[in-house]
């Protein structure tokens, strides 16, 4: 079995910063002229299924080489949760798609890598790797894919052979994953976890829903998740996994040999979506910020993807803007 090992190290060029810059005034670009005219909305992920509070319990036997940063001592911290489609565009949830979970922790004491405020984020998706070799790819493809019609065309004009592996690769993007309460959602990208490197992973812990399938409605998602909330019982095992021999803090393709090890467990409060308290709380969600790069010091972000997220979220959430950081008194005063 691989052993964490804290010798891993980034491959930074000295040309990075201007071109990751490049990279996110792209992005911005398209979010600019998608949304022209209208209210300005994220740059991606722009669809949500449900924002909802949730409350994250620290296990008391995190081992020594996890106990770092958020997962070093044992203790409850209030967080809000975002699910969404990860499309730039809204449309219907049948649409081949990945699912997003994106979680706010309140509370945090310690050194910010951006900012002062108390909050510590994750951001997951439901695969454990991306196709994309390089934000380059990733960004290319999405400006491609603003007509689905000439995509592979645009994309092969642009990249050569390398657009069939691509398109390969998001193939496998399925629309009918289910609901979005039920799934396992990746990190993907790792962060530091103290001298070491980690990514996340969050396991449902409730049973799942047999009535999840892909329905005529456009936004079955939703739907589905509001009575599920509001009846309770939702929780999550957080599990850490560490960075060994052989994985890469570069490569977001790859996934590593490791195991996970729990660490927290966070449960959604039920809360219900379907009345006005719940709206508001899905409405002050929807304008939060969630970035990778909110984060303690001890969980820097690592790898070219989490480096190319800091100029992409910040142009996005420059456009729209979004919402200054919540605190605990915005959580608690729902209910
Ligand atoms: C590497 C793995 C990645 C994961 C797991 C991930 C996950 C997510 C999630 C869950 C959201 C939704 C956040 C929310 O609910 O507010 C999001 C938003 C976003 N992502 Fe990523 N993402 C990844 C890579 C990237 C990359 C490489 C870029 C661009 C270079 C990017 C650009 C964005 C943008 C612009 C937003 C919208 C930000 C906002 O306005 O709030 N992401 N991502």
């Amino acid at each position: 079995m691989s052993e964490p090992i804290t010798t891993w190290s980034e491959a930074i060029t000295g040309d990075e910063e201007s071109r990751l810059e490049g990279l996110a005034t792209r992005l911005a670009e398209l979010q600019a002229k998608r949304d022209r005219g209208k209210k300005v909305e994220r740059g991606l992920h722009i669809k949500q299924h449900g924002g909802v509070r949730a409350r994250l319990e620290i296990a008391a036997d995190v081992p020594k080489t996890h106990a770092h940063g958020l997962f070093a001592k044992p203790g409850t911290h209030e967080a809000f949760v975002r699910f969404s489609n990860g499309s730039a565009r809204d449309q219907h949830d049948k649409q081949p798609d990945l699912r997003g979970f994106a979680l706010k922790v309140l509370e945090v004491e310690g050194p910010k890598s951006l900012g002062d405020a108390k909050t510590q984020d994750f951001l997951l998706i439901d695969e454990d790797t991306l196709p994309f070799r390089s934000p380059e790819e990733f960004v290319t493809l999405l400006e491609s894919a603003e007509n689905v019609a000439t995509l592979p065309f645009k994309l092969v004009g642009k990249l050569g052979f390398r657009a069939f592996g691509l398109i390969g690769g998001v193939a496998k993007f399925k629309g009918n994953r289910g609901s979005v309460l039920d799934l396992t959602y990746h990190s993907v990208a790792p962060f530091c976890v103290g001298p070491y490197a980690g990514r996340l992973h969050l396991v449902p812990l409730h049973q799942g829903s047999p009535h999840a399938k892909a329905m005529p409605e456009r936004d079955y998602l939703k739907h589905e998740l509001a009575p599920r909330v509001a009846a309770g019982g939702l929780s999550y095992g957080v599990d850490l996994q560490l960075l060994g021999t052989g994985d890469s803090v570069e490569d977001v393709t790859l996934s590593w040999k490791g195991p996970s090890v729990r660490v927290a467990k966070l449960t959604l409060l039920a809360d219900d979506p379907r009345t006005p308290e719940g709206q508001r709380l899905d409405a002050l969600v929807h304008e939060m910020s969630f970035d990778p790069w909110h984060t303690l010091v001890t969980h820097r972000p690592l790898g070219l993807s989490m480096r190319a997220r800091k100029h992409a979220y910040f142009k996005s959430t420059q456009a729209r803007r979004a919402a200054s950081e919540p605190d605990v008194a915005a959580w608690k005063s729902f209910g």
